[in-house]
């Protein structure tokens, strides 16, 4: 293949460093469940896959369409979806051996039959509604779904049940986060009652895994830390008062693309769509491949900045659908195709994702998972 004009490099052991934080920070007992939905956080579902699949238990996706693409990729160990599985599309998902996420009645019938005509159990977890209120069964539907998977013994298997914090990562008062805490060992007891023990019981996110030992349980599904991202301010100023210190997470992405054309342009001059830009002074221009259907957003228009031969360089002008130019008057010695850095560090010099979401009023999530899959991925 020739040599990619824009790319993602993906740091082999800035991953598994952080795998091992992770399996330090929860023990050897609880399984490790890597998130890798949206593309592994933007990251590349196969490229991560393969390098943390030999030490994690399982594998966590949204959509059916991503685990058959793990699957496809050669993964081997269990996959469990997160998301709705479209009724329709149910018994493929079964046939597949995917562990499924149910939090309504119709999926979970839907199931059963699927496991009846494979002869084989299919394995489910219970989402439990704890305050979130995406997907998830309520505390009263709990009865229906036991009596269901009760009469479904030959075709279903509890294998696990979970819930999802909502207000975990947003804030230093845990007081919400306990609370679903609360709800879902509630919803625990009421299952055992009936008669029902989930083999793996999580709920835990990064947020969760890092700042909480008791939301561990059985498996932690864990996303934005992995690929070295704290989930939020508030989450690192909680660990720090928490003393969860020796948690160390390190970036796994660098984003990276080449100039593509020099142009020295007079003061006064207008750049880009819309003149939005006007030089002050003599100018030297650089011109960059990459724009917003790379996922380069267009609202860093005029307030990025990219970094080249080691040194900030400031977006001018809008950031096109293919091109971003920036202003390299102040970076000397720049050649046509130097290495640019979009997202990551080139040498002591860094634009975050954390930078970027700040300045996009987002979350580094966002950014990250914004990068166009289609780029290649490149494990370094
Ligand atoms: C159900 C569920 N579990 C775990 C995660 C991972 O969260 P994080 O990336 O904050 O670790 C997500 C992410 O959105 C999720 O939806």
């Amino acid at each position: 293949m020739p040599r990619p004009i824009t790319w993602v490099e993906i740091d082999r052991d800035a991953l598994l460093a952080n795998l091992r934080t992770f399996r330090r920070r929860v023990g050897p007992r609880v399984a490790l469940c890597p998130v890798v939905k949206a593309n592994a956080y933007g990251h590349g579902l196969t490229e991560v896959a393969r390098l943390v699949e030999p030490h994690v238990g399982f594998l966590a996706v949204q959509s059916l369409e991503e685990a058959v693409a793990l699957r496809r990729a050669g993964a081997r160990k269990p996959i469990l979806i997160l998301g709705y599985v479209p009724r329709a599309a149910l018994h493929t998902a079964a046939r597949a051996g995917f562990h499924l996420s149910v939090s309504n009645r119709e999926s979970l019938l839907g199931l059963a039959r699927a496991g009846r005509r494979l002869g084989s159990r299919v394995p489910v977890h219970l989402e439990l509604e704890t305050g979130t209120h995406r997907l998830g069964v309520v505390p009263e539907d709990l009865p229906a779904f036991a009596a269901a998977l009760h009469e479904a013994r030959d075709a279903l298997t509890l294998a696990g049940v979970s819930t999802h914090f909502a207000n975990i990562e947003d804030t230093t008062n845990h007081t919400f986060a306990r609370s679903q805490l609360r709800a879902y060992r509630a919803g625990l007891e009421r299952l055992a009652t009936m008669g029902l023990r989930p083999r793996l019981r999580h709920t835990a996110c990064s947020a969760a895994a890092i700042l909480f030992d008791e939301t561990h349980f059985d498996l932690v599904r864990v996303g934005i830390s992995l690929y070295g991202h704290w989930p939020s301010r508030e989450t690192l100023v909680s660990s720090r008062t928490r003393r969860v210190t020796h948690l160390r997470l390190r970036p796994v992405l660098t984003w990276k693309t080449r100039v593509a054309q020099l142009q020295d342009v007079p003061a006064g001059a207008t750049v880009g769509y819309g003149c939005s830009h006007r030089t002050t002074r003599r100018s030297r221009l650089a011109v960059l491949p990459s724009g917003y259907w790379d996922g380069y957003d267009r609202g860093l228009s005029n307030i990025g900045r990219v970094l080249v031969r080691g040194q900030e360089a400031p977006v001018r002008g809008r950031v096109c659908m293919n091109m971003t130019m920036v202003d390299v008057t102040d970076v000397p010695g720049v050649a046509l195709e130097d290495e640019v850095v979009l997202l990551g560090a080139q040498g002591p010099a860094q634009v975050s994702a954390e930078d970027l979401a700040t300045l996009l009023g987002t979350i580094p999530y966002e950014v990250l998972t914004r990068i166009n899959p289609t780029l290649p991925r490149v494990v370094v």
